[in-house]
């Protein structure tokens, strides 16, 4: 099947043909303007996204809690940055949905901005109100993009939040590889509206994607929207009845939580477990059930471990995480609580110069316990969601210190670091290599 593009397979980049087809299938399922195939995941759409949406140098409103590739955009596009922070849950850490009232007020405050992008749902399955949002930023006469990485199956059933798509956002991003049964590397870009013209997206897409598409990964998506267009709600209707029981056996634990909060649009089929914190983390759950059960999570976090479901769960998978998580519960005897250990605040980071400008320069490795006041040199994440904690440009403050300090003694996975070091812009005057 790891064909190319011979007779009668069309062309990903010009398609008239059978890839032609299979996107406009595609298109109808979503309800769009035009949707195209990715075969370099949701990354490569929100790089297209990015350069078709703003001029070279523009400015972007965008929400801090961005995937690595929107800032990779930020920096290959040259663009200048106003981040929008979510609220975050004050017993989890877990960042919130973005307002429609955040926004406004950014927009008002800023008549420079040039697109509005955020995350919808995040890596946790948290919406924001994308409907909102869009009425603020059309407002203006400005486009709405939308990473949906998470959000591909939101369209076809009821009971999943709305979809960005329906919300009215302008450019959609989705990975079909996460939430869909389809190979990695899949994913789609939706366009809807006049804001933003296709041809540039198109010809962004024909730069930043291979010339040899895979079509291996091209037939997983058909293969994959053919499964949901045609068997999907049964899929669905059949997750959602043992999802119901999860949550309705979850109730009855004495120690673990699954977190839900009525007033939060949450995707459902995201499984945010909470230890109690005065028996174990987050990350202690996710060993334990990987190790003694055989249940792989999807992350874990200080406070949680997160699992995601889709549609191809069998019954026995959440028979098998039910009954780990009973016995786990009631092995579990949490100590008395003591005073909350509440996490640290970290200051609104100060940029000295535009993310791209910072890449330029030649950099050290300072040891984390002198970086504080040092321009960072380097974007440093949490592995997964991929969501940098500190950016190139931004001076690194005492607590951002303290706190990456403290992950790295705690195992938490950071990308971006070197041991304890981390890369700082070499100004000749404070590296101590050339000092004297
Ligand atoms: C929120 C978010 N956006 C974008 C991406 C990139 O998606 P992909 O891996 O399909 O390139 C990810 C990947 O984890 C993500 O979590």
């Amino acid at each position: 099947m790891d064909i190319t593009e011979i007779d009668g397979f069309d062309n990903l980049h010009e398609p008239e043909g059978i890839l032609a087809e299979s996107m406009e299938m595609a298109r109808g399922m979503y309800g769009t303007k035009r949707t195209w195939f990715l075969i370099n995941g949701s990354t490569v759409g929100i790089l297209a996204a990015l350069f078709a949406a703003l001029p070279r140098g523009g400015r972007l409103l965008m929400a801090r809690n961005s995937h690595r590739s929107v800032y990779h955009g930020v920096m290959l596009q040259d663009l200048e940055t106003v981040y929008l922070y979510p609220d975050t849950d004050p017993e989890t850490g877990i960042a919130l949905g973005i307002t429609a009232r955040q926004v406004e007020e950014a927009l008002e405050a800023d008549p420079e901005i040039r697109a509005v992008m955020i995350t919808s749902p995040t890596y946790e399955g948290i919406v924001s109100d994308c409907a909102g949002i869009a009425g603020a930023v059309h407002k203006r006469g400005l486009p709405l993009l939308v990473d949906e990485a998470h959000g591909a199956h939101f369209p076809f059933h009821p009971r999943f939040p709305e979809s960005a798509l329906a919300a009215g956002a302008d450019v959609v991003i989705q990975s079909v590889h996460k939430t869909l049964p389809a190979l990695t590397q899949t994913a789609l870009l939706h366009l809807q509206g006049n804001l933003i013209r296709s041809e540039r997206l198109n010809r962004y897409l024909t730069i930043l994607q291979s010339s040899s598409p895979s079509y291996l990964l091209m037939a997983g998506i058909d293969t994959c929207l053919g499964l949901i267009r045609d068997r999907g709600s049964a899929l669905w209707e059949k997750m959602f009845s043992e999802l119901d029981k999860f949550y309705k056996n979850a109730g009855n634990y004495r120690h673990i939580r699954v977190f839900q909060r009525e007033e939060i649009q949450k995707d459902p089929g995201k499984l945010i477990l909470l230890p109690p914190k005065t028996a174990m983390t987050g990350r202690h759950l996710y060993e334990v059930l990987r190790c003694r059960y055989h249940l792989q999570m999807e992350m874990a976090a200080e406070s949680y471990t997160l699992g995601i479901v889709t549609c191809r769960e069998k019954p026995e998978g959440f028979t098998r995480l039910h009954e780990a998580l009973e016995e786990l519960d009631s092995e579990l005897q949490p100590a008395k609580e003591t005073q909350k250990e509440k996490p640290t605040d970290l200051p609104p980071p100060v940029q000295t110069e535009k993310i791209a400008a910072a890449m330029e320069k030649e950099v050290y490795y300072a040891d984390l316990d002198t970086a504080a006041g040092r321009e960072c040199g380097c974007f440093v994440n949490l592995y997964p969601p991929g969501i940098p904690l500190v950016v190139p440009g931004e001076i690194i403050s005492r607590e951002l210190s303290e706190q990456l300090a403290d992950y790295y003694s705690k195992g938490v996975r950071l990308q971006g670091l070197k041991g304890q070091k981390i890369a700082v812009i070499d100004n000749h005057t404070d590296n101590p290599s050339k000092r004297g």
